[in-house]
């Protein structure tokens, strides 16, 4: 074999390897393999000085002509394959902007928070002022200052969350009384709602954390027919103006005379159903006139000021309103369940 033929097989070799490679990777293999420095062409280079020296240029020109044509074939090569590597990547990045948006989930108030805002909206509706007060209070605010004497079960470490012998985790909002008439600023109309806590059992019906809102007011001449004025105005407001409102003589150490109010049951209207448990009626609230201890305790005088109270559980308006019947569905806090109100 003569050095042209040679060289053409070699080109031949090349350009068959060059096709054959369909990645980059393989490409730069051949391209060493032949125009390396331990490539094949570089070693015909180095048996030139086997040729008769009047035959170098010649064989020189047709080894350079080699170099060229295998450079060419690869650069043209890699600039194609580049290029398909290209498009498959837009192919794949290609947007389709017809396509359906996906839908974002977006949050949405709690069932409790929906209730609470409504409440909020009838009283302060009537001149009401929110207040809040701390979760973690003295046990002389939930208790004593309330004439809550200190042999009183609601007292008992069973019921209340105690983290030293005077500070616990307040059982009730009712504290946030106390702590607002010892401001001293009269009159007062104010709502209070907040977390409570109490070591309960979870259930149904109880949560060893809920919400309350209490409500006080103190002013000259508030006599128990505004509060029953009042409390029949919220009922009114809260489940539709056909409801009726029913006081039972009930107990409260911290008001005197004390009452728990029923509503007239707003699904069936008083003829008696599931709901209602067959009574007609549902129990809403604790109320009663302040007792002359507290408002002694808490600087104002019960001779010039009288006043009255309630406290309301959140979670029980909300279950009543929106009709669930199950306490812990508040908690679990399931989207699918929340989206629903
Ligand atoms: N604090 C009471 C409870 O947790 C509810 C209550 C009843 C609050 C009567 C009051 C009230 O302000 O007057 O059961």
């Amino acid at each position: 074999m003569n050095m042209r033929e040679k060289l053409q097989e070699l080109a031949e070799n090349a350009e068959k390897l060059i096709e054959n490679s369909d990645n980059p990777e393989k490409l730069k293999e051949v391209r060493v393999a032949f125009l390396g420095k331990k490539g094949e062409l570089t070693a015909i280079l180095k048996s030139m000085k086997d040729v008769a020296p009047e035959d170098r240029p010649k064989v020189g020109q047709m080894v350079n002509d080699a170099r060229v044509q295998i450079e060419k074939m690869i650069d043209e090569s890699q600039k194609g394959l580049e290029k398909k590597i290209r498009e498959e990547k837009l192919k794949k990045e290609v947007i389709d902007v017809t396509l359906p948006a996906r839908k974002a989930v977006v949050g949405h108030r709690h069932p409790n928070t929906i209730a609470l805002e409504e409440v909020e909206r009838i009283f302060v509706g009537m001149g009401y002022e929110v207040v809040e007060g701390p979760e973690v209070e003295y046990a002389d605010y939930n208790f004593t200052k309330l004439n809550i004497p200190e042999d009183h079960p609601a007292r008992d470490e069973q019921d209340t969350f105690f983290i030293n012998e005077s500070i616990l985790l307040r059982s009730q909002t009712s504290p946030v009384q106390a702590r607002t008439m010892e401001e001293g600023k009269l009159p007062i109309r104010m709502i209070a709602p907040g977390r409570v806590f109490r070591s309960d059992e979870v259930d149904a019906t109880h949560s060893p954390s809920f919400h309350q809102i209490e409500g006080l007011v103190i002013d000259k001449h508030i006599t128990f027919a505004d509060l029953k004025g009042t409390l029949q105005e919220f009922a009114e407001r809260l489940f539709g103006p056909e409801t009726k409102t029913k006081f039972r003589p009930h107990h409260f150490p911290f008001t005197e005379p004390s009452a728990e109010m029923d509503v007239s049951c707003f699904k069936c209207g008083g003829k008696g159903c599931r709901f209602c448990k067959g009574s007609g009626w549902i129990e809403i609230l604790g109320c009663g006139m302040v007792h002359p201890n507290v408002l002694t305790m808490c600087g104002i005088d019960p001779e010039e000021y009288t006043g009255f109270a309630f406290g309301v559980g959140l979670e029980r308006i909300a279950l009543l309103k929106y009709e669930i019947d199950d306490m812990r569905l508040l908690y679990e806090n399931d989207t699918r369940f929340l989206k629903q109100f």
